[in-house]
């Protein structure tokens, strides 16, 4: 496989956030706030922090406040000039500086598969990561989760999955591993399934929104048929290269909120106050 360096992430941004609402009438559920910062923002940076400085956001209507966010604001930015809010936006203006930000509408909800399909244009022939930035991840005094997985991309160049282990009853929540552990929680994937029924699920390892993939994903989505939820699954395209040995799940070191939930958003919330906050 590519010798390549992974050098672009994709955030699928397209969602409704129907989770969410009312919060997420007019606002997108990538925009609301973790303390003081929206949780895009946590993505990108641990995007930057890993080494990809191209973003890709792949957008729907109604969200372009995600675009703008990393986009100059001149009016606000003359505003608070001089002042001591000056230094609120020192975090973006640092992503601003370092990344590319490019943007492409997926028209239609047909699932995870098909809005990372959308990407290709943006990324090209070469490996490259995807957050769901529903899923903040941490890991304190170390290395991020995107960074991690970045390295170990060097060793197996092939496409990685984060997972963690989850209580058997919410399985049905997350796409699933089965694999054997070629080294402490790193498995070569055999099966994986997209929302199993607990009764059915392979493990209890479930894929968390971090993912590397290599560029041949793009022709497997395309061979993808709609699958759980009448959707085209990155879970089933990734089968595919399942089948051949080329996928690895990766237990990563840290710990990961869904922010997707009200519960997981207020433990990340508080979380974040006690310990990131400055
Ligand atoms: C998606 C994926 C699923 C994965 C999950 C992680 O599901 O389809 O395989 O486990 O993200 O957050 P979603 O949460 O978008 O329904």
């Amino acid at each position: 496989m590519s010798q390549q360096p992974v050098q672009s992430c994709v955030f699928p941004v397209a969602g409704l956030g129907t989770r969410f609402l009312p919060a997420t009438k007019a606002v997108p559920k990538e925009m609301l706030p973790v303390v003081d910062k929206p949780l895009i923002q946590y993505g990108v940076e641990e995007a930057e922090a890993a080494g990809l400085s191209r973003i890709c956001f792949v957008n729907g209507r109604h969200k372009q406040a995600i675009e703008n966010h990393f986009d100059r604001n001149v009016e606000l930015e003359q505003s608070i000039a001089g002042s001591a809010k000056e230094g609120l936006l020192d975090g973006v203006n640092r992503l601003m500086d370092r990344c590319t930000f490019s943007s492409i509408r997926q028209l239609e909800a047909r699932g995870l598969g098909h809005a990372i399909g959308c990407s290709e244009p943006a990324v090209g022939p070469a490996p490259f990561a995807v957050v769901l930035p529903d899923d903040l991840c941490v890991n304190p005094g170390g290395p991020s989760v995107l960074k991690q997985m970045v390295d170990l991309y060097q060793r197996y160049q092939c496409s990685i999955v984060a997972i963690e282990e989850v209580p058997q009853d919410q399985v049905d929540k997350y796409g699933v591993i089965a694999g054997t552990e070629e080294e402490p929680g790193v498995y070569r994937v055999s099966h994986m399934v997209e929302k199993p029924d607990p009764s059915e699920a392979p493990s209890n390892l479930a894929i968390i929104g971090r993912y590397i993939l290599t560029p041949d994903i793009y022709a497997l989505i395309g061979q993808t048929e709609p699958g759980k939820g009448g959707e085209i699954q990155i879970t089933d395209a990734l089968m595919k290269q399942a089948a051949a040995g080329k996928v690895i799940a990766y237990r990563f070191q840290g710990q990961r909120f869904d922010c997707g939930s009200v519960a997981g958003y207020v433990e990340a919330t508080q979380y974040c106050y006690e310990n990131l906050y400055r």
